[in-house]
């Protein structure tokens, strides 16, 4: 579903993000880079398998209680919602029907830095969706949402759903919800979905699938520098080891190359790898409510309502911006 054009200017970021990272010590890797086509498509089977539950999590959150969110949502003025990384839209559009039921709904504008998604949802969405406002806004989160600030005098809900907020350790996702607090009107509100600390084996196998998607889906990242940056990784030579902590809620991901090598970046030089060096490639964290709730709090927001799956694996958390 990714954009294939990417321009040169792209690529120039990539390429020294990629040495930067790469140069550093311990090396890394922005998980950000995972989404090309070949990973938004690993991402999809990742949703789909076994043991990434989080999917299931939220799906039965938003096809069980999208009523009650959408009463709870309605005042007497129609909103606007905002939703960031819309992906494929398949779990807010729950949301999205009861609030056109309810007649509630302005304008929904899914914010994405994929183009291509933003393409596909505006030419797929209003047909399944008849009465649907739509407007999809194709670039960064923050400035996209100052230009919905500017447009409308209306009341905004923005939604950050699926757990993307894990990507962020937990330093980074106060600021960021101190960021989107600032962007935010008294009135406006925020749902953020989050992926709650359960037995650290559970987790884990989330991250560490039996039909290896997500080995693949890291491994892939390797595959897009060789593709985009040409470099000549043998992906053969690297392992993946994702670990969990239940102390921190931290769940990191890592490439472990499997013997001494020395790989060729396209024209920025070499990269020389020690056996059993890590590559640390992503965060996925989780909270406990009462870590959620100190957060969200610090960041100025107060809670409307928390939605759960039956398991309780998985919050919807609905905030209010005083
Ligand atoms: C898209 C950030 C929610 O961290 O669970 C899935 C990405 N990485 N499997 C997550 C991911 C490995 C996912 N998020």
């Amino acid at each position: 579903m990714n954009t294939a054009v990417t321009t040169r200017k792209q690529v120039n970021v990539f390429m020294s993000d990629v040495m930067a990272g790469l140069n550093a010590s311990p090396k890394y890797l922005q998980s950000k880079y995972f989404y090309d086509a070949r990973g938004d498509a690993l991402f999809q089977q990742i949703m789909h398998c076994r043991d990434y539950y989080l999917t299931r999590c939220e799906m039965e959150i938003l096809s069980v209680q999208s009523g009650e969110m959408a009463a709870l949502l309605s005042g007497d003025q129609p909103f606007d919602l905002i939703e960031l990384g819309a992906g494929d839209a398949s779990k807010s559009f729950h949301l999205l029907k009861a609030l056109i039921q309810r007649k509630s709904l302005h304008c929904y504008y899914p914010i994405d830095i994929s183009a291509n998604i933003i393409a596909h949802l505006e030419e797929t969405l209003p047909a399944k969706l008849p009465g649907l406002n739509m407007e999809g806004l194709n670039g960064d989160y923050l400035d996209m949402l100052q230009m919905t600030r500017q447009r409308s005098g209306r009341k905004r809900v923005i939604m950050f759903m699926g757990s993307s907020i894990g990507n962020f350790t937990p330093p980074e996702a106060l600021q960021f919800c101190c960021r989107l607090r600032q962007q935010m009107n008294p009135g406006d509100v925020l749902i953020v979905g989050f992926d709650l600390k359960k037995h650290p084996a559970i987790i884990l196998k989330a991250y560490n699938d039996s039909q290896g998607i997500t080995k693949a889906f890291n491994l892939n990242l390797l595959h897009r520098i060789n593709r985009e940056l040409g470099a000549d990784f043998n992906t053969d030579n690297f392992g993946h080891y994702p670990v969990y902590d239940p102390l921190t809620g931290s769940c990191k991901s890592y490439l472990i190359s499997l013997a001494e090598q020395t790989v060729r970046i396209g024209e920025a030089g070499t990269v020389r790898f020690r056996k059993d060096e890590a590559i640390y490639m992503e965060i996925s964290q989780k909270y406990t409510l009462e870590e959620i709730h100190q957060m969200m709090e610090s960041a100025g927001f107060k809670p409307l309502r928390h939605f759960h799956d039956t398991k309780k694996w998985f919050t919807d958390t609905v905030w209010q911006c005083l």
